[in-house]
């Protein structure tokens, strides 16, 4: 028996006969290196899973997920123990749930004290309902934080409670301004096994003040993720509402094995850059039954930015993007780019469901980003009132500072897009590379956009080059020339 079929009994892709995803290539590198061991390991997989099951079902968050009646992200988080030996509430320490008084420092004790057992069994930490005010705390490894129902934790309202720490070495400076960046309201940094749950409780970043500072250009370092998990991996984010992040909402960056599920992502649709999920230069997130609503990308794949990026060299790769739905009025569904530099690569999205937005897939791109865009596979997708459908064009055109490389133009290849339906599109796809670095491999079938007035029909693309079949309305002849080879 194949890896890949072991998995899909396993549940992973169940009855799907397509070509290995990412997620079965990555199962048979990692366990199935030999292939005469794949029936050894499948037989102990399928008796550890039944064994674990009996023991943990309980308890388990997995509850609903460690038998994957569907397609799942489960086999990205693997917890080392699900049951966290030593849980407290946030109550122990000193916390108030009052929607005023200062948590920071009880957050900061009661993981201080709680990280001395990440080797002992590992812990939780319960916010019980209320309103829990707090700064910046960082959370640790084999750490589970749980919100009950009902459970706000409140970002403080006091910028210096949301510290200056240094930008990321991809991109050289803060994003929005040069120097260092405000802290994230909840920071991981090289944490391992982190596991954010609950019952739906939410982060409030009440990031107004925020947008404000934008807005009246009294921004003085670039605004703060709502959570920021850097360099790190084993994450699972799960069944919990993130509110009113002051900048891009979630941001894992340089981590792997990451799943965000059950998450709900709000903040005014006018808030600026308030993107939902940024997977950046990260491998193996999945990101599954989300939805989102916001000032910006509901999620937009990242890798870095410019000469920085570049010199980091770390990719954003084996991306799953499942389920997600959502609305943002002048961004897009998906984005890819337009910090790449670092190169995004196997990306598969699906079920994707945008409405009243800018666009629903985009990929942005600048001449300096360099880097590159390779195997990207979306499909099955619905859009309503969405202005631009598919759009592949430029930037804004900005640079950490004036070293980034003239000559330094993204590669693109292979952008696979199908069985797409959109009603009441505004306008026919826009798909424009930049000269000297066409975009390659561009295949759409299946896909059809109705509603849009006839002077609006029209295609615009420019340095692309690719296939189409069974698409309305017809595409520009750069994508008509073999159809037959389009499957
Ligand atoms: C987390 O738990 C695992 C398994 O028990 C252990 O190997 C690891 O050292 C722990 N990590 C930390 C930071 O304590
Ligand atoms: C939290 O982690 C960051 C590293 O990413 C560090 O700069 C900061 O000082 C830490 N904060 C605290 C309170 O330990
Ligand atoms: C998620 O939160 C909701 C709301 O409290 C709760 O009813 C549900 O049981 C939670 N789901 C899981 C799997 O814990
Ligand atoms: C969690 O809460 C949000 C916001 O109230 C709600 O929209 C969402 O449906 C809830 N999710 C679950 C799983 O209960
Ligand atoms: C800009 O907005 C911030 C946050 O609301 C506010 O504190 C500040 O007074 C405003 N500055 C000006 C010049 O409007
Ligand atoms: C794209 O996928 C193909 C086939 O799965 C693989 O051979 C190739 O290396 C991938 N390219 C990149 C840049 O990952
Ligand atoms: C075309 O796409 C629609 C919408 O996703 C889907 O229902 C239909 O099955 C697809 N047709 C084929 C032949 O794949
Ligand atoms: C024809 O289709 C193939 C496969 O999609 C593609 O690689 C090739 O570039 C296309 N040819 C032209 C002239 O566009």
């Amino acid at each position: 028996m194949s890896g890949s079929q072991a998995l899909r009994i396993l549940g992973c892709m169940e009855g799907d006969q397509r070509k290995p995803s990412p997620c079965e290539r990555m199962w048979i590198w990692n366990t199935i290196t030999n292939p005469s061991c794949s029936i050894v390991i499948f037989t102990l997989t399928l008796a550890l899973t039944i064994v674990y099951m009996y023991l943990k079902i309980p308890s388990s968050i997995w509850i609903h997920n460690i038998v994957p009646a569907k397609k799942t992200c489960s086999l990205f988080y693997n917890p080392k123990n699900l049951e966290r030996k030593v849980v407290a509430s946030i109550k122990e320490f000193g916390g108030v749930g009052d929607g005023e008084t200062s948590n920071t420092q009880a957050f900061q004790r009661a993981i201080d004290h709680l990280k001395r057992f990440g080797d002992r069994g590992g812990s939780k930490l319960i916010v019980p309902k209320g309103r829990w005010v707090t700064g910046s705390f960082n959370l640790t490894s084999n750490f589970t934080l749980y919100l009950e129902q009902g459970a706000v934790i409140l970002g403080s309202q006091e910028p210096t409670e949301w510290p200056v720490i240094e930008a990321l070495p991809s991109y050289g400076r803060g994003r929005e301004r040069s120097g260092g960046r405000h802290i994230s309201l909840l920071h991981g940094y090289k944490v391992n096994d982190l596991v954010i749950t609950g019952r739906n409780g939410s982060i409030d970043g009440r990031g107004r003040m925020w947008w404000e500072m934008w807005w009246n250009r009294t921004l003085q370092h670039t605004r703060g993720h709502l959570l920021e998990l850097l360099d790190s991996d084993n994450i699972l984010i799960y069944n919990v509402t993130f509110l009113n992040s002051p900048f891009w909402t979630i941001h894992p960056v340089y981590c792997r094995d990451v799943v965000i599920k059950d998450v709900t992502i709000l903040a005014p649709l006018h808030a600026p850059n308030t993107d939902g999920i940024d997977p950046d230069s990260s491998s193996r997130v999945c990101i599954e039954d989300c939805y989102v609503e916001s000032g910006d990308d509901l999620v937009a794949i990242k890798s870095g930015w410019d000469q920085y990026g570049t010199k980091m060299g770390r990719p954003s790769s084996d991306i799953i993007i499942r389920r997600l739905s959502g609305t943002t009025p002048t961004c897009s569904g998906v984005g890819i780019g337009s910090e790449m530099s670092g190169g995004i690569h196997d990306v598969i999205v699906e079920d994707l469901h945008v409405w009243d937005s800018a666009a629903g897939i985009r990929v942005k791109t600048d001449r300096g980003r360099g880097g590159y865009i390779a195997n990207i596979t979306i499909t099955h997708v619905v859009m309503e009132r969405v202005k631009i459908p598919i759009r592949f064009s430029r930037g804004s055109d900005d640079h950490p500072d004036d070293n980034w490389d003239r000559k330094a133009v993204p590669v693109i290849n292979v952008i696979v897009i199908s069985n797409v339906v959109g009603v009441d599109i505004k306008r026919a796809p826009l798909l424009r590379g930049l000269q000297g670095t066409g975009i390659k491999g561009v295949r759409l079938t299946n896909i059809s956009f109705k509603g849009i007035a006839p002077q609006y029909a029209n295609w615009h693309c420019q340095y692309v080059a690719g296939c189409s079949r069974n698409v309305f309305p017809p595409p520009c002849l750069q994508l008509k020339n073999n159809l037959s080879s389009c499957t």
